[in-house]
């Protein structure tokens, strides 16, 4: 088999992420204090890929260019490919095609997190050699993915692809297709072959089905790991919930007066003053943080300030400000520079300064 590239889909409008996704790439969104997108791109690395395609749109590619650069920083190649409209999964495929010219390749949706990386997927992928494999798991909303059928199997293996639905109504499995797929060049032709789906879109899921009524071979995988489509806030604080758990202590920043429980990592330049942080927890370089209290599964981006507040399983991009804050805030995500704070006169007020589409829940 030829060498595998990578391509990684990071265009689309995220508008399930909105605000925060108004004036950045959803796919740069840090889980862990590091972006979405780097997951994957390790992933790629960490199997072996060499050649990496970019897909960018063009109001947030410039962002993302300047994030991933030129793959050095990762061991590999990146060539960014511009999507004009985000007309699908497929179009984005074809998109590519100079790119990824007759080689088969490991297609990795920009949004998502799989445990375990891709190595023994692509390892699976070079030894069957079948023409496309994709990867399924069973989630509790499969009317939210594409859904898989398959025929009936002996014990113990998986059975053959029968069907694959986008986003069903009434899905016929709880078998959702995860982000990771591995192709062979005769997905171009079943990209072009297909009509736009009802959404407008050219479907990766209707392609490779294309493939499957073709008579080719489309083996299908369970993932055995977690798997994390990060398009909502609730998916995007459990994968960091997940990346936390797997923490590695470290403490570079400067402590004084303060106190951390667990698996704690405080990057070079930060400083806390009475402050009790519980891990899992990160916490970025350069931010300040005083008479806090910082609960597990929190995320605090670099250079951001909380003064005399509770934060606990939430994440803050870089530059946020949170001070004299009354109760704990939990479960939230900040954009970048978001400030939040109490206001100073009785009986108390809330003053709102918030994007389109935000969502506030006083508790
Ligand atoms: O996450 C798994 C699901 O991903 C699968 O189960 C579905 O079958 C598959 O269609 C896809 O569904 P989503 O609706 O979640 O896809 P989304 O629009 O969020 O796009 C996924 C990534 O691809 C995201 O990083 C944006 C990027 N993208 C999307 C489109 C439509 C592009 O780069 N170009 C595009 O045209």
């Amino acid at each position: 088999m030829q060498p595998l590239k990578g391509l990684i889909l990071s265009g689309g409008k995220g508008t399930r992420l909105r605000p925060i996704t108004h004036t950045s790439a959803k796919q740069l969104v840090p889980v862990a204090n590091k972006p979405v997108l780097f997951y994957g791109i390790e992933a790629m690395a960490e199997a072996g890929i060499e050649e990496v395609g970019i897909i960018i749109a063009p109001e947030t590619g410039g962002e993302i260019e300047a994030a991933a650069g030129d793959g050095s920083r990762f061991g590999l190649r990146i060539t960014y490919v511009v999507q004009d409209e985000p007309l699908g999964l497929a179009h984005a495929v074809l998109t590519a095609e100079a790119f990824l010219d007759s080689s088969p390749f490991v297609m990795y949706l920009g949004d998502n997190l799989l445990q375990g990386g891709i190595s023994e997927l692509v390892a699976a992928f070079r030894e069957h050699e079948p023409d496309a494999l994709i990867l399924l798991t069973p989630v509790p909303d499969p009317e939210n993915y594409g859904v898989a059928e398959l025929e009936q199997a002996a014990t113990g293996q998986t059975g053959r692809v029968r069907r694959l639905i986008e986003k069903p109504t009434e899905p016929a499995t709880d078998l959702a297709l995860v982000g990771v797929y591995m192709f062979t060049a005769g997905v171009h032709d079943a990209a072009r072959a297909i009509a736009p789906s009802a959404r407008g879109e050219l479907e990766i899921t209707d392609a490779i089905q294309h493939l499957v009524d073709s008579g080719l071979r489309v083996e299908p995988h369970i993932v055995r790991g977690w798997w994390k489509d990060t398009g909502r806030l609730e998916d995007m604080l459990e994968a960091n919930r997940l990346i936390l758990d797997n923490l590695v202590e470290r403490i570079d920043g400067e402590l004084i007066d303060s106190q951390v429980d667990g698996r704690v990592v405080i990057e070079a330049g930060a400083r806390l003053e009475r402050t009790r942080v519980r891990g899992p927890a990160v916490i970025g370089a350069g931010a300040v943080l005083k008479d806090c209290y910082i609960g597990p599964y929190t995320a605090i981006g670099d250079g951001c300030t909380i003064i005399a507040a509770e934060v606990e399983h939430s994440i803050l991009l870089a530059g946020c400000e949170v001070c004299d804050l009354d109760g704990r805030m939990e479960s939230s995500l900040l954009g970048r520079n978001v400030t939040v704070r109490r206001g100073e006169r009785q009986p108390r007020a809330y003053r709102f300064m918030v994007g389109d589409n935000s969502d506030i829940s006083i508790l």
